[in-house]
């Protein structure tokens, strides 16, 4: 990856690294339930104190909106980053000021320690420049590991960049590496899996992938808004009506790029929205007027996996059903054991990220598998919109 000054081209030693990292991490009561972004941190965090850095973490918690709420602190990581380190972190109660200065004036090299979230401070979401130079005074060289907070333009992911030599940490280094492979030059053929709620959400993800991908796969509730868009009734499903015209537009788009559009051919529906309500599949064309589709049907589930058959590159985002209540994630699981089946076996380079997504290939089993799962949640879907990223720019060699 050329375009991107890594850690290979880093001197840390004996320097200040202000290493920005996600640890936006689940919690619940001060505890943190999913330690996935704390994991992908290690190895850059590893690097820069084996090489006799200072590593100085910086992240953000939450939404406090320039507040300093309390139950948004960043302490309650620190005995996880501990334990994963295998070594002592410390810990500043700010990430500007005296409170991270002093901090940082009793580090040795090869130290680890973590600064407070950075939105307790206004201008981190606004990027201020004297918010900006407050954090760069803290450190010699800027390394960015967030990958997942690069499509925010904030001062510890953008506006620092601009004030310290600046370097991809080698989580960012895999996300873009993964990504690039995925979509900016991929083997081809290429194609996309996107489930979820809504169209609405997805609308410019959907326009930009159909003019990049070989075949798009639609499912999850977003495929009932297209086949109502194409005279199908769908019964009680969940369907924006109003989205009928944004769907067809799409559909159109679709076939002027040669994408194939692969919906559901039969789906499987029930009569509540409930885990284990009886449920029976139908074809589209005879959804029953009383019901709502909760997942792709059998014979879709076959079509779903053909295509992954003729793809040499995947892109997942979102459930193809109501992944989360049994039956329903039977589409899911068997289309993502398939994807993982296909990679395992060398057939396929497979890519997912954002959101739900990574759960329902936990619970498919079929994570590991997968080429590459993003950490990203918001970042990989603007990243499959075709936006650029404000935190992968500034890190472009000038
Ligand atoms: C995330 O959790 O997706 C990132 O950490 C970004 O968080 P944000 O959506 O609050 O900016
Ligand atoms: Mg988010």
């Amino acid at each position: 990856m050329t375009a991107f000054r890594t850690l290979d081209s880093a001197e840390v030693k004996g320097k200040r690294v202000l290493i920005r990292v996600d640890l936006n991490v689940p919690m619940n009561d001060r505890v943190v339930t999913d330690d996935t972004r704390i994991r992908a941190i290690l190895p850059t965090v590893n690097e820069v104190t084996k090489k006799g850095g200072k590593a100085i973490l910086l992240a953000h918690f939450g939404r406090p909106k320039g507040e300093r709420v309390s139950d948004m602190s960043l302490a309650p990581v620190v005995p996880v980053l501990q334990t994963l380190l295998g070594k002592p972190v410390a810990f500043a109660n700010d990430c500007i000021g005296n409170d991270a200065a002093s901090a940082i004036a009793r580090m040795s090299d090869g130290d680890v320690l973590l600064l407070e979230n950075t939105r307790f401070h206004k201008g981190e979401e606004k990027n201020d420049p004297i918010f900006v130079a407050a954090l760069a005074e803290l450190g010699d060289i800027y390394v960015d590991d967030a990958f997942s907070a690069a499509h925010r333009a904030h001062a510890s992911t953008e506006g620092i960049a601009r004030q310290l030599p600046a370097f991809a940490g080698r989580s960012m280094q895999s996300e873009l590496e993964a990504l690039e492979k995925a979509l900016t030059a991929p083997r081809r053929p290429v194609i996309a899996v996107v489930g979820g709620a809504k169209v609405s959400s997805k609308i410019e993800l959907l326009n930009n992938l159909v003019t990049k991908v070989d075949a798009l796969v639609i499912g999850g509730g977003m495929a009932n808004t297209f086949l109502n868009a194409q005279g199908y009734n769908v019964g009680k499903s969940l369907c924006e009506h109003e989205l009928a015209d944004t769907a067809r537009r799409i559909l159109a788009t679709a076939a002027d790029s040669g994408c194939a559009i692969i919906l559901p051919v039969d789906a499987v529906v029930a009569w509540r929205f409930e885990a284990r309500a009886p449920s029976q599949a139908y074809a589209v064309d005879s959804i029953p007027a009383d019901a709502m589709i909760l997942d792709i049907g059998p014979h879709s589930i076959e079509r779903v996996k053909s295509a992954i058959d003729d793809a040499a590159t995947l892109v997942w985002n979102g459930p193809l059903g109501a992944f989360e209540m049994e039956p329903f994630d039977r589409g899911t699981l068997a289309a993502a054991q398939h994807a993982a089946a296909r990679t395992r076996d060398g057939h396929l380079l497979s890519v997912a990220g954002g959101g739900d997504t990574v759960a329902a290939l936990n619970a498919a089993g079929a994570a590991d598998d997968f080429s590459y799962i993003s950490t990203a949640g918001g970042a990989f879907l603007e990243w499959l919109e075709g936006k650029q990223l404000p935190g992968v720019e500034v890190l472009r060699r000038g």
